[in-house]
């Protein structure tokens, strides 16, 4: 059963109010709705059909008299009643504990926790389940006071008190209207970190993060990361809170990163809990995106939602741009803007190119799914804030935040569309190229594919011009053949041999504008010619990354050269340097002899590490071969691993050839302050722990003891979560003897911190892999008392950092790797379907291996289809793999 979106209808009732009464209870909880109810009369007379699943059905009234009603196709029919608005009331039960699939209402440790989008409401009562019928709800809580002595809902609380038998209740009003998908409740034994703030408006707010008792002295960056975004929005979008009270509230088992439920976010606790000690800075990076994520959404999701789960990106794509531009602000300096930046594309390239690519491929707005879970993907989230910033670079900032009033003044308490964002955008903004080609912008949102940018420029002396010719190809898809060109901003600029940046003028201009311009492609094919320039130049292209495509420039070597010396743009000097690399690896893939770099690159690498004008962060960043991850997108009939024993040996080259620089950089990047994790020191830590594990892989390979002992000693010692696992990946990934003491010895100091032991399961299961150990040692680690599958987190550490992060480890050449990943995706569909069809995705690009892995990767996946009762969500996966 596939749902399309040209199929869309309105419904055929509104649901108008809700007033929830829940008697909570984990083995069994009833749930009393009374909704109210009106005909929408545009729509032909027919039965009221509610969605519900996994549900114990009690009793329907309608306006009070009992109704006859039947189940078609797992939905609940009643006869379409006399009245055009009529009372429903319904009464059913669930059963929390028995929640597995943490969709709907579960337990989690000895609480009770919601998760609710995409259609997780259906599961704890019956409903029209779909995110454009919106309504006010009141919700009462009842429960045991000892075991849940917190009882939440989205809202403002109307009432609580006393019950006979020990229990108690909560009565919550949520003033806004609102979709299913956004309503949440918690009842469990928790405490709040509070914090009372004005906004710009002089409205008073009451801020709360929830956690578990002994918790909370882990939850001071997650508050500052609110206060924050709450500044933020007010800023740069005139967007202030609407609330009286916000509240998040942490829960250890959660299926994603974090959900924005009105007025009572709930995430998971690696998004909320951190301390130095416990959390990495890539740990803290993360709560403040997230936090911003699921804060901005209140404005971009809540306020204006989606129409249907096709336009999710209307708010997970704007949503995720705003919290880019909200870390990368938050970061600082242009320099730790442009760290930022390229880590957003690093991890577009890494899983959404592939994804593009593959079986999955699906435009940012989809025309088509089998379960909707399944279109929570890098494309809508990812490559849709991409798209946003292509937007944001064609219309400028002040114009995109025009753009954001006329969307809100337009749209606001309504469930809307992709392309009314597009037009709002567009309108404020009439004389942008947005506006003039809307429709062309528009292909963004109907063509997947990655498009492929081809550049190549010519210089002539005489005339003093350079000419830029760019050509755009859209590459067909299953489904998606004659596809059109697309709306590329290009953002370029000219440099002298000498790096001097030249002025921009085109011909028919009368004077140059600046040294970096966009320039903007609407066509199959272009032609920009430069006028009065003085010298031969190199042109740097798509300048922080303008447009999520893969270009094709042409450059020499020597050409790289000069960008990564010398290109203003930070993004593209580092970028420079991942084409000479993987220039490189491209090379050595293509012959038989043993991989070895280049004394040209390894002194351009020597000269970044010497460079004192360049951020460390930068610099780790600079000094980084592009993953095999990455390398495996860009090559055609991949053999993973000849590309890792590729890519490890060249790393070994940079560990032996720069040993004096690592030295050098690890001793000028102790950070002697106290611990702060802002984006200065987290460079600095960054780089430091890179020339570490540069320092132990040499002494690895020379016998050498003294730097693994230093590793040791500093694993020890360290005073924060950063340094102690940097020390300890170092030994780890280096195989070195003193791994498991160390390893040991962590397990023992952080045996108690859930989210620690993540860290000492994530660890060794993505260490490089070398004859076999790591993957056996993550076979022997599944046995670990401390290992399960039904915590979503711990069952990623050891399952995703295999398929996702270690692709040598997977794909081995004897199979056990897919054998493995087929038992593991029948034995969590069972489970948990949402966990399971993403570890599904493990496969996806097996049609772009090489034999023996290609035969044997499709044999595995014919396994798993051949089971008959696969999870919709899982089926779609793994029938869609098979078919390429
Ligand atoms: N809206 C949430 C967020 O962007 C994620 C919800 C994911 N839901 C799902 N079924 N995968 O933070
Ligand atoms: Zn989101």
């Amino acid at each position: 059963n596939i749902v399309r979106r040209e199929d869309y209808l309105a419904p055929a009732y509104w649901i108008r109010t809700v007033d929830l009464t829940f008697d909570l209870d984990a083995a069994k909880t009833i749930v009393a709705s009374k909704l109210f109810i009106e005909r929408n009369l545009e729509q032909m007379e027919q039965p009221l059909r509610l969605h519900g699943e996994d549900l114990n059905l009690l009793r329907v009234l309608v306006d009070g008299q009992s109704v006859s009603f039947r189940h078609e196709d797992g939905m609940l029919v009643i006869d379409a009643p006399q009245q055009s608005a009529f009372t429903l009331e319904i009464r059913n039960t669930v059963a929390p504990e028995k929640n597995t699939q943490l969709s709907g209402l579960y337990a989690s440790g000895s609480g009770l926790f919601t998760q609710c989008e995409a259609e997780g409401f259906r599961r704890i009562t019956y409903f029209l389940d779909r995110p454009d019928v919106m309504a006010v709800y009141t919700v009462t809580l009842r429960g045991d006071k000892q075991k849940y002595p917190v009882l939440l809902s989205n809202g403002n609380l109307l009432e609580q008190g006393d019950l006979d038998n020990g229990r108690h209740f909560a009565k919550w009003h949520d003033p806004f209207r609102k979709p299913s998908y956004l309503f949440a409740l918690v009842a469990a034994d928790l405490v709040a970190r509070e914090q009372r703030v004005r906004s710009r408006s002089g409205r008073d707010h009451l801020l709360q993060v929830f956690v578990k008792r002994g918790d909370l002295e882990k939850t001071e960056h997650a508050m500052n990361s609110l206060v924050a975004s709450m500044i933020w929005d007010e800023h740069r979008f005139n967007l202030p809170l609407d609330l009286e009270r916000f509240m998040i509230v942490a829960v250890d088992d959660f299926n994603m990163g974090a959900m924005e439920n009105k007025g009572l976010n709930i995430f998971n606790t690696k998004y909320v809990l951190a301390s130095a000690a416990t959390a990495t800075d890539a740990d803290f990076d993360g709560i403040e995106s997230v936090v911003g994520h699921e804060y901005f959404h209140n404005w971009t999701g809540n306020r204006i939602t989606c129409q249907d789960w096709f336009q999710l990106s209307l708010k997970e794509g704007l949503t995720v741009f705003r919290d880019q531009e909200f870390s990368m602000d938050m970061a600082g300096s242009a320099s730790a803007r442009a760290v930022r930046r390229i880590g957003d594309v690093r991890s577009l390239r890494e899983r959404q190119f592939p994804e593009d690519a593959g079986p999955m491929s699906h435009p940012v707005r989809p025309d088509a799914y089998q379960a909707i879970d399944n279109f929570y993907t890098a494309t809508v989230y990812e490559k849709g804030s991409e798209v946003v910033r292509v937007i944001h670079t064609l219309v400028g900032q002040q114009g995109f935040a025009a753009g954001m009033a006329l969307y809100f003044q337009r749209h606001d308490g309504f469930a809307v569309t992709c392309d009314d964002f597009a037009q709002a955008m567009a309108d404020a903004n009439p004389y942008s190229p947005l506006a003039h080609n809307l429709d062309v912008f528009k292909r963004w949102y109907s063509q997947a594919g990655t498009p492929r940018l081809t550049a190549r420029g010519e210089y002539n002396a005489a005339n003093a011009t350079f000419t830029l010719y760019l050509s755009q190809h859209n590459p067909a898809l299953p489904g998606q053949n004659d596809k059109l060109p697309q709306l590329l901003p290009v953002a370029v600029g000219l440099l002298a041999r000498d790096g001097t940046a030249l002025p921009l003028q085109l011909a028919g201009e009368d004077h140059a504008v600046g040294t970096d311009r966009v320039l903007v492609m609407t066509e199959a094919q272009h032609t920009f010619t430069f006028v009065n320039v003085q010298a031969d130049c190199v042109p740097s292209l798509l300048r922080g990354f303008s447009a999520p495509v893969v270009l094709d420039d042409g450059l020499t070597d020597a050409d790289l050269l000069v960008l990564m010396a010398h290109d203003t743009d930070a993004f593209n000097r580092w970028e420079a340097g991942q084409r000479l690399a993987l220039n490189r690896i491209r090379a050595a893939l293509n012959s038989d002899a043993p991989a070895a770099l280049d004394d040209a690159f390894i002194e351009a690498m020597r000269a970044v590490l010497n460079d004192t004008r360049l951020d460390p962060a930068f610099k780790e960043l600079a000094l980084l071969l592009p993953s095999e991850v990455y390398v495996a997108d860009q090559v055609t009939g991949i053999d993973p691993q000849r590309l890792h024993s590729v890519r490890e040996a060249m790393v070994d080259q940079l560990a032996t050839a720069l040993h004096a620089e690592w030295e050098a950089a690890f001793a000028a990047n102790q950070v002697r302050a106290g611990y702060k994790p802002d984006a200065v020191q987290s460079g600095q830590r960054a780089l430091a722990n890179l020339a570490l594990t540069m320092l132990v892989r040499h002494a690895s390979l020379t016998g050498d003891t003294v730097w693994p002992g230093r590793a040791y000693q500093r694993f020890k010692d360290a005073s924060n979560m950063t340094d102690r696992l940097g020390a300890l990946e170092a030994l780890v990934n280096s195989h070195s003897e003193l791994a498991q003491p160390a390893l040991d010895r962590f397990h023992a100091l952080f045996r108690h911190e859930a989210l620690v032991l993540d860290k000492f399961f994530m660890l060794q299961g993505r260490a490089p892999e070398k004859d076999g150990r790591v993957f056996a040692r993550i076979k022997q680690l599944m046995q670990h008392p401390d290992f399960t599958l039904t915590n979503p987190n711990r069952a990623r550490s050891l399952l995703f950092a295999l398929t996702a992060g270690n692709p040598a480890a997977f794909h081995r050449t004897d199979a056990a790797g897919y054998v493995f990943w087929a038992d593991m995706v029948i034995t969590l569909d069972t489970l948990n379907p949402q966990l399971a069809s993403r570890f599904a995705r493990a496969l996806d690009r097996w049609t772009n291996l090489a034999e023996p892995y290609r035969s044997a990767a499709r044999e595995a996946i014919a396994r798993v289809s051949a089971k008959a009762d696969l999870s919709s969500d899982t089926r779609e996966i793994i029938d869609r793999a098979l078919a390429g």
